[in-house]
């Protein structure tokens, strides 16, 4: 397994690597929703590279970060234009500052002004740690629903990282949509959040919001809204249990599940419907490795590319993605000529987007279906 993509969280330490979740294992509550019960979640381990790094964060950002699920960064950073979309005291931006390097640059977005100051007071001496010639950090005041409004252009960024922030907020879409906009064709978002197996009933929303997971987003909505956004389908990098540990919540909230999650999805450049060339499969081939993926580029759970090995891609999407991304110069591409289509739908009910800026999330509001088809092209035996 590459270890660049084994990042684990400095905060906390558990090692659950054994465990199998599944959201229905006590019993079946009928959801038909279960994107996580074949997931054999692993807690990545941090790799050195990135736990050396942690070690020369300031002690008090360190203190004053949220205790996150995971701190886990996709590879290939140096030189990027990345951001960190509710970047809290920037614990993680000053992270990315030393991923991206002297020529990259990082914006943490944040509505929460304090926050930024002390984030902001940090930022010479993470230069000076981290050996730079200047600063290659900026904080931004903002909403990260309304990413228009900041300085932040479209097409412009080649990575959005946010960790534990996306469940806060009630119009998510708008937060995916937003991501979507600023990031240059192949752009990867990289993200941690907590998932729910259904929606929220809307009586336990402001129970739940102290457990920081009352605005939990079902998996396919975030399907739905990346989809719907410009993105391929999002993948699934790791996940496991979030814990409920308030006893009187867990007993309120009955058959719920919770799965703190990693999704890594890329965008796809927009083109007209009659010369996509998304359905056009390719076998891929991991030929230069990444730093500290030399045997291994660990791509999600279900995907590990192996140094040498020929892949096909069961997403076309993913594959044509990729072609366009920073990982474009590690791979060869090889379309296959000979391919038959297997397509697969599925329905879903889609939360609408908020209507307001309330924090509250979006379980109890009407649904309506939407329909998710997915493409996958596999060689003709
Ligand atoms: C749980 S903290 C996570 C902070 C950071 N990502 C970390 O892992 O340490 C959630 C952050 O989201 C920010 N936030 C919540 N809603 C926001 C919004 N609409 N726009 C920008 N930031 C927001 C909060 O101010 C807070 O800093």
């Amino acid at each position: 397994m590459s270890s660049s993509t084994e990042p684990k969280s400095p905060v906390n330490e558990q090692d659950d690597t054994e465990t199998t979740y599944s959201v229905n294992e006590e019993e079946d509550d009928g959801s038909e929703m279960d994107g996580f019960s074949n997931v054999k979640p692993k807690l990545l381990k941090t790799p050195s590279i990135l736990n050396a790094i942690i070690d020369q964060i300031h002690p008090d950002v360190i203190a004053k970060s949220h205790q996150s699920n995971f701190v886990l960064f996709p590879p290939k950073l140096e030189g990027c234009t990345v951001v960190d979309l509710g970047c809290g005291v920037g614990r993680d931006v000053f992270i990315l500052s030393k991923l991206v390097g002297e020529n990259g640059h990082v914006f943490g977005v944040d509505s929460d002004k304090e926050q930024l100051d002390f984030a902001r007071q940090h930022v010479h001496y993470h230069a000076k740690k981290f050996g730079l010639s200047k600063t290659n950090v900026e904080f931004i005041e903002g909403e990260i629903d309304r990413l228009e409004d900041t300085k932040l252009k479209e097409n412009s960024v080649d990575v959005v990282v946010s960790n534990s922030v996306v469940n806060y907020r009630r119009d998510k879409k708008a937060i995916i949509e937003g991501a979507c906009k600023i990031l240059k064709p192949g752009g990867e978002f990289y993200f941690s959040d907590v998932y729910v197996n259904r929606p929220i009933p809307a009586e336990y929303q402001e129970l739940l919001s102290g457990e920081y997971i009352g605005g939990a987003l079902r998996w396919e909505d975030l399907i739905l809204y990346a989809t719907e956004a410009g993105f391929t389908q999002p993948r699934l990098v790791t996940a496991k249990p979030y814990v409920v540990t308030n006893d009187d919540i867990q007993k309120a909230i009955g058959k719920t599940k919770f799965v703190s999650a990693i999704f890594r999805c890329f965008k796809l450049p927009h083109v007209e419907a009659e010369v996509t060339p998304f359905n056009i499969p390719y076998q891929l081939t991991y030929e230069t490795p990444l730093v500290s993926a030399e045997d291994e580029f660990f791509f999600d759970h279900s995907l590990q590319f192996k140094l040498g090995e020929l892949l096909v891609v069961d997403d076309p999407s993913i594959a044509f993605a990729l072609s366009l991304s920073r990982y474009k110069e590690n791979f060869t591409f090889d379309p296959i000529a000979d391919a038959e289509t297997v397509t697969v739908i599925e329905t879903v009910e889609e939360i609408p987007a908020a209507q307001d800026n309330d924090d509250t999330n979006n379980g109890g509001v009407s649904r309506k279906t939407t329909t998710i088809t997915t493409t996958t092209m596999i060689p003709k035996e």
